[in-house]
């Protein structure tokens, strides 16, 4: 048993409760334990995330595999509390030139948005650097003109706030006052970037947990804890690619990941977290190898497929070519994306529809659209919608 933090007392509509402040980190009295079996799951994490950064590099192209587990990673992470979209709804809504989305998938698109802004400010020599403004600003474009519009986006919270239960009194966890959060995000910054001897792998499952029991935002702030892992991976180059889609594995056992947060909190056990975390970090990253071989394994036999079709031409092989990078396609869109006429384009289609690469997929759009089958249901894995 360590203590993480101090409680208190705050009064909220006319009931008293009892907040959490946590500690800075790193844990201490006693010091995070990286010995025994926690060091081989360390081990064995890293080696995972070593051989997904090589299954990136063998295939020809890495921009497959980071266009389809960016989207896979943010359907999942929006879908761990509550967002009803699937990678279809976004993937089709992505092909079409002028679609309206629904507030559901404008959510994924707006964590996309957010991923991609925060890791070109990181890349940049003249981007902001990584710190909590990095963070706020990431969580304006995730907030942006949706649900979340009301609450705050980019801003750090200025009331208090409580997860699980109806109110405050009866809630799960009561975060930190908002007087208390400057000092503690300025504390989670400087561990950020304080050298502490912690492995890197083990210093972004600390932060992980300690966003969350700050708690800064109204709203987003589970999105944004998981969008701070991928972008601390890459910057502390445990990955030189945004490939681990961990969301899958708090979503698979989300009371799982809800109780073992809790638990740092209510008995300072850091260590079983640490386990959870990096057990997941190894079997995702396990899972991710397994994916992007097979859809290697996949694109290769459909274009040997195609390369041996009698009416293959140069513009379908081109498409097969832009598929893994755009597995849902409209005609209109293969004109712009290979440059060419809407009868050419056409002729694609149809070719790699006689093959089976592509079907048409049914619904009430106005622009038929195809989709790459056989990729979608690999990639598909684990990012279909519960049953409610
Ligand atoms: N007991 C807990 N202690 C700390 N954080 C928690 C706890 N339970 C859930 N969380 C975190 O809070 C997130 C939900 O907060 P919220 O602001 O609604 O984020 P989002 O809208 O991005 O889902 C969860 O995804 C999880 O990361
Ligand atoms: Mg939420």
């Amino acid at each position: 048993m360590r203590k993480t933090g101090r409680t208190v007392t705050q009064s909220v509509a006319g009931e008293n409760v009892l907040a959490f402040v946590p500690h800075a980190l790193p844990p201490r009295n006693p010091p995070f334990d990286v010995t025994g079996s926690r060091a081989s799951l360390l081990a064995r994490a890293e080696h995972a995330l070593a051989r997904l950064e090589v299954a990136g590099e063998m295939v020809p192209s890495l921009d497959w595999f980071i266009y389809a587990f960016v989207r896979k990673e943010a359907v999942v992470s929006s879908q761990i509390e509550g967002t009803q979209a699937t990678l279809e709804d976004l993937l089709h809504f992505e092909a079409e030139e002028d679609g309206k989305a629904v507030d559901d998938v404008r959510e994924v698109c707006n964590y996309l948005t957010a991923v991609g802004y925060a890791r070109g400010q990181l890349r940049r020599p003249k981007g902001l650097p990584l710190s909590m403004r990095l963070l706020h600003e990431a969580h304006r474009r995730l907030m942006q003109g949706v649900r979340g519009a009301a609450k705050q986006p980019g801003e750090v919270r200025r009331s208090q706030n409580w997860i699980g239960g109806t109110r405050p009194a009866n809630a799960v966890f009561v975060p930190p006052p908002p007087n208390e959060l400057p000092a503690l995000l300025g504390n989670l910054e400087k561990f950020l970037h304080a050298q502490n001897g912690l492995h890197p792998l083990v210093r972004i499952g600390l932060v992980h947990v300690q966003f969350e029991t700050i708690h800064p935002y109204l709203d987003g702030n589970g999105r944004i804890g998981r969008l701070l892992i991928t972008l601390l991976l890459e910057h502390w180059k445990l990955l030189s690619a945004p490939l681990l889609y961990l969301s899958l594995y708090f979503k698979r056992q989300r009371a799982e990941y809800y109780r073992l947060l809790g638990e740092v909190r209510r008995s300072g056990d850091w260590e079983g977290w640490m386990d959870y975390f990096l057990e997941g970090v190894a079997t995702i990253a396990d899972e991710a190898v397994i994916a992007a071989r097979d859809i290697h394994a996949l694109v290769s036999a459909d274009r040997e497929k195609l390369l041996g079709a009698k009416d293959a031409s140069v513009t379908a092989i081109r498409l097969l070519d832009e598929l893994p990078s755009h597995p849902v396609i409209s005609i209109p869109r293969v004109v712009t994306l290979l440059d060419t006429t809407r009868p050419t384009a056409g002729k694609a289609v149809e070719v790699l529809e006689k093959l089976g690469i592509v079907a048409e997929t049914t619904g009430k759009r106005r622009d038929r659209t195809f989709a790459y089958r056989a990729y979608l249901e690999k990639l598909r894995v684990g990012t279909e919608l519960e049953e409610t």
